[in-house]
């Protein structure tokens, strides 16, 4: 046997030990370029059949051939083994438990004011849309606040670009304080009748507490039209309560000042935890602030251009954190703020 046969046939052994030991598609490609690529072991060997002399030339083909093939041979039957356990590991196993989705959901407030919008919504009510940032003449001045009211002070009320005395400048902006521009807005924008409700994020410069924010939600609602009265008013809050929080709760006005309102009240619903006996949430005395409410003040209506003899209307306001945290006893208001996903995920 010639030096190039030996050759030969040690490396069809080197071929199929070294296969032996590949495990995946990457180590097979190195082990073909190890041997059959351009500088590999094989064409190496295949050179040097030009050196060999004529009388042996035969054997050493045919030895050649009978390499070449069951190296070839080797190759394929690697690649078809890797192919089965490579599919065998992608297979689909039906046994494995499904994956969970986390579906998010509405946040307690949202939930409320969806609520509440649908409540106002059945009776006729439009939603209507205003900016967080203000001008003091649509938060205050048209609202027939007076220059001196407390509430307009930058103590209370956020500012943009503060100087001097321009807090009292109508056109200064603001953070809306209240969501009672809101009917300021819609007014200007339409004669009467005007039926809307505008919920949305209020700001006052309050110091945080278990029951005060920087920021916080109220619904405005406004009817005006002609002959509209305080007893129109009390039913359509009557029946937002019994929607609310359920069918025996009731309601009760009391006296109150609001400078757009002529005459105001405050608006109680029946305690809804003690069934109006008296507990800790209604503090002993059976009632819940639901909302402020009253009869458009005719000044507020020369402001927008309505005539204040023939027009009438009423206006309510009411905060939505307290009602979610009344719904949902949550006992804390910032609660609804820290955005942890244990206490908001049990709503
Ligand atoms: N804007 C009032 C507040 O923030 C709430 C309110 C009271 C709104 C009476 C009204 C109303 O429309 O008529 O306290």
């Amino acid at each position: 046997m010639t030096e190039l046969e030996q050759d030969l046939l040690s490396t069809l052994t080197q071929v199929q030990a070294t296969l032996s030991t590949v495990s995946n598609a990457d180590e097979l490609e190195e082990v073909r370029a190890r041997f059959l690529g351009r500088k590999g072991l094989l064409p190496a060997l295949l050179g040097k059949l030009g050196q060999v002399p004529a009388a042996d030339k035969p054997a050493v083909g045919k030895t050649l051939n009978s390499v070449k093939q069951q190296i070839q041979q080797a190759f394929e039957e690697k690649t078809a083994s890797l192919q089965k356990t490579s599919a065998c590991s992608h297979a689909l196993d039906v046994t494995l438990p499904g994956r969970k989705r986390h579906l998010g959901h509405k946040h307690p407030i949202t939930q409320v004011m969806d609520d509440a919008v649908a409540i106002f919504r059945r009776m006729g009510f439009i939603v209507a849309d205003g900016p967080d940032l203000e001008t003091v003449w649509n938060n205050f001045d048209a609202l027939n606040a007076p220059q001196d009211h407390p509430s307009r002070t930058p103590e209370d009320t956020f500012y943009f670009n503060l100087k001097d005395e321009n807090w009292l400048n109508p056109e200064t902006m603001i953070l809306r304080t209240q969501t009672s521009p809101v009917q300021i807005r819609s007014m200007l924008a339409k004669k009467p009748p005007v039926r809307i409700i505008c919920p949305g994020r209020c700001y006052r410069r309050d110091t945080p507490d278990a029951t005060h924010g920087m920021s916080f939600h109220q619904i405005e609602g406004l009817y005006v039209d002609r002959h509209v009265s305080l007893a129109d008013l009390k039913g359509v809050l009557a029946h937002y309560a019994r929607e609310m929080f359920g069918e025996n709760v009731t309601v009760r006005l009391r006296p109150h000042y609001f400078p757009f309102t002529e005459p105001s009240v405050e608006c109680d619903a029946s305690c809804i935890i003690c069934k109006g006996q008296g507990c800790r949430i209604c503090k002993g005395s059976g009632w819940l602030e639901l909302a402020g409410a009253g009869m458009v003040n005719p000044e507020v209506f020369k402001n927008v251009g309505y005539d204040p003899e023939t027009t009438t209307g009423y206006a309510f306001g009411m905060g939505l954190e307290r009602i979610a945290m009344i719904r949902y006893a949550i006992s804390d208001l910032r609660l609804l703020y820290d955005n942890d996903l244990r206490f908001l995920q049990q709503f």
